[in-house]
């Protein structure tokens, strides 16, 4: 299909003879096991110019909205470690830079989707799969989907990583801050007294389980860093772990550019 005319200045683009060329078949770099879904949707549209013969990332601002590499990242943390707030901050910054990110909340997805599901082992781990396939619907539109939730097993998250290569970040920060900040009021309820109504009893972290991340592929300290700082370290992380246009296979280029010039491939 031709897609010439659907972006910003078709003009420039007809004058220069470019065509766009959607690339969805990166998954050759991202091995497809039996049985799992397709665990990468790297989604590529750059501009070919045929009177070239050559494929060549269009320049300025109309390369960026079309490249739509995407990953997830799970965050996963005590309560009030940060999670959400720099999920927030990190995602301004890859809109920023013309990435499209949606950010799903253990909190905020509590309330809708997974509202049926309270705090035992088998509902969080539950309540973690929804949300990654949530975030995995995300990721085939082309978004870079983070997801902040407490996610307290290990199991649960390497589930993640092996169905959809998820990346994991640690967002730790020591109990005793943690029950300091305490933004929410949890910690305070989770030491009254067993016979006290507003008693929490399997408040994470302090009695119910947090499995310390094995091998995760950040940690971000929260207790010992600047808001400033953390968000930087995750918005470097997922910089640099998206697949960019520059780490693309030269024969992959080649395979598309002359066969499917004017396809969608
Ligand atoms: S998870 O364990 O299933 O990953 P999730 O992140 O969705 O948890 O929800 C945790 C949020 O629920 C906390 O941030 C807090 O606001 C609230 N919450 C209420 N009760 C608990 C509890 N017992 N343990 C942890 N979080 C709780």
């Amino acid at each position: 299909m031709r897609r010439e005319g659907n972006r910003d200045d078709p003009d420039w683009i007809d004058k220069h003879g470019f065509y766009f060329v959607k690339i969805a078949c990166l998954k050759e770099k991202f091995v497809s096991r039996p049985g799992q879904a397709s665990p990468y949707y790297p989604v590529l549209s750059i501009l070919v110019n045929l009177k070239a013969g050559v494929i060549k990332p269009s320049p300025g601002r109309a390369l960026a909205p079309n490249i739509n590499f995407s990953m997830i990242i799970q965050l996963t943390g005590l309560s009030g470690s940060g999670k959400t707030t720099l999920a927030g901050l990190v995602k301004q910054l890859l809109e920023n830079d013309n990435r499209q990110v949606e950010v799903i909340d253990g909190d905020i997805y509590r309330k809708t989707l997974c509202k049926d599901l309270g705090f035992s082992r088998e509902d969080r781990c539950e309540n973690i799969r929804r949300l990654g396939a949530v975030a995995h619907s995300f990721v085939c539109m082309g978004k870079i989907a983070i997801i902040a939730a407490i996610n307290p097993f290990e199991f649960v998250r390497l589930e993640l990583k092996e169905k959809y290569l998820a990346r994991t970040a640690w967002i730790k920060c020591d109990i005793g801050i943690l029950s300091k900040r305490d933004t929410k009021g949890l910690y305070k309820r989770s030491l009254l007294p067993d016979d006290h109504p507003d008693k929490i009893f399997n408040l994470t972290g302090i009695n119910d389980i947090y499995e310390t991340p094995f091998s995760p592929d950040l940690v971000i300290d929260t207790g010992n860093e600047t808001v400033g700082q953390s968000t930087q370290k995750l918005y470097q992380f997922i910089i640099q772990h998206i697949p960019a246009y520059s780490s693309l296979s030269f024969p992959l280029l080649h395979t598309v550019q002359m066969p499917f010039y004017n396809k969608e491939v």
